[in-house]
């Protein structure tokens, strides 16, 4: 273990915003981990860096959390327990459940960012969420150094969503994720529009989870920008969820909005429509932009900085509250 000075924090987040921390140290081991995290007071967890808009630099210790391994816990009739380390890539992981076909994770291929963080926004794409098939985890408690397991229910799951964005918000590193998939008997989830459409355009009819996988991946690269390419973040806000009577002031100005019922009181609209509506998609400002095929990704077309990407998107947000009296609220994590 060694700490480095003075690091540049362009490759470790995928916005590529040139930033540096003052110091910085690489963990490979849970028992690094604990004495880096006894012997400090203050630092900064970095993972995949795919959540997280950074607009200045940090001066304090960035840990970058890098700690690899995948093991299969237990099988039971249908069922598999596979325990993975938080440093592992989560599209790599789902890859390699597909080749041994473990089934529950493919309609999550293709997001970027490390499996140590995915519980905390409980990442989701088209109709599934991790906490769908998130067994338990571990996470190192901040203030003692034990490492303390967390069942699903413990992590209060809810869309983008966890206790490790709220009431533990600070207090936990997640140093392990356990998954529960299926051996054989898998339950697909194909019912998402584009999922179906993608397999009726390859004439798939009875898919696999290599099948889901393909579709999904070719969905996303068809309107989400890679990262490698071109700096983002994936969706920078959240699609707002808005009382009934107000989406039907909404829908009556817009017959033609596009939304999801989540529950007898509320609605769910895309950020993405609305951004949209106010003229942003496509739209460049110096480096900082707004993705052509999908106004909900801000991003970054070669050296914007993280303080002109934030600023597009307040304006963004001032402009969709102007237009619909709806409030974004950013997905992202902003530093
Ligand atoms: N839409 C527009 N204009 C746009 C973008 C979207 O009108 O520029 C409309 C589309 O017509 C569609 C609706 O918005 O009717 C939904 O669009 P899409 O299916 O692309 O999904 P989304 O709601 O914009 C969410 C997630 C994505 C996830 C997709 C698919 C959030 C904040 N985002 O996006 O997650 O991949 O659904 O499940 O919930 C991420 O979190 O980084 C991410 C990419």
């Amino acid at each position: 273990m060694q700490i480095l000075k003075n690091i540049s924090l362009k490759n470790y987040n995928t916005f590529g915003i040139d930033v540096k921390a003052s110091s910085f140290i690489e963990i490979n081991a849970i028992s690094d981990l604990k004495s880096v995290v006894d012997n400090q007071s203050d630092f900064f967890i970095l993972s995949g860096g795919s959540n997280l808009l950074l607009t200045k630099n940090i001066e304090k210790l960035v840990i970058y959390l890098n700690i690899k391994g995948i093991e299969i816990v237990k099988q039971e009739d249908n069922d598999v327990f596979i325990k993975v380390n938080a440093g592992e890539n989560w599209h790599e992981f789902v890859l390699w459940c597909i080749d041994r076909n473990f089934g529950g994770l493919e309609n999550m291929s293709l997001i970027p960012g490390n499996v140590g963080t995915s519980p905390i926004q409980n990442i989701g794409a088209y109709g599934v969420e991790l906490k769908d098939s998130m067994h338990e985890l571990e996470a190192l408690e901040i203030a003692t150094g034990n490492l303390v397991t967390f069942s699903n229910e413990s992590c209060s799951f809810g869309y983008r969503n966890s206790v490790f964005k709220n009431e533990l918000k600070g207090k936990y590193i997640i140093t392990s994720v356990t998954f529960k998939l299926t051996r054989e008997t898998h339950i697909l989830n194909s019912s998402y529009g584009a999922i179906q459409s993608e397999l009726e355009k390859e004439k798939i009819k009875n898919p696999t989870i290599k099948d889901i996988s393909n579709a999904v991946i070719a969905i996303r690269q068809s309107k989400l920008p890679d990262p490698k390419e071109i700096g983002n973040s994936g969706s920078f806000f959240k699609n707002p969820v808005i009382l009934k009577h107000q989406f039907r002031q909404l829908q009556h100005k817009y017959p033609e909005v596009p939304h999801y019922i989540t529950s007898d009181t509320e609605v769910k609209v895309p950020a993405g429509w609305l951004v949209e509506q106010c003229g942003f998609k496509g739209k460049r400002f110096g480096d900082a932009g707004v993705h052509k095929k999908q106004a909900l990704v801000l991003v970054n077309y070669d050296n914007a900085t993280g303080q002109e990407i934030f600023e597009l998107s307040k304006r963004i947000q001032k402009t969709v509250f102007e237009k619909f009296e709806i409030q974004l609220e950013a997905e992202v994590n902003i530093l």
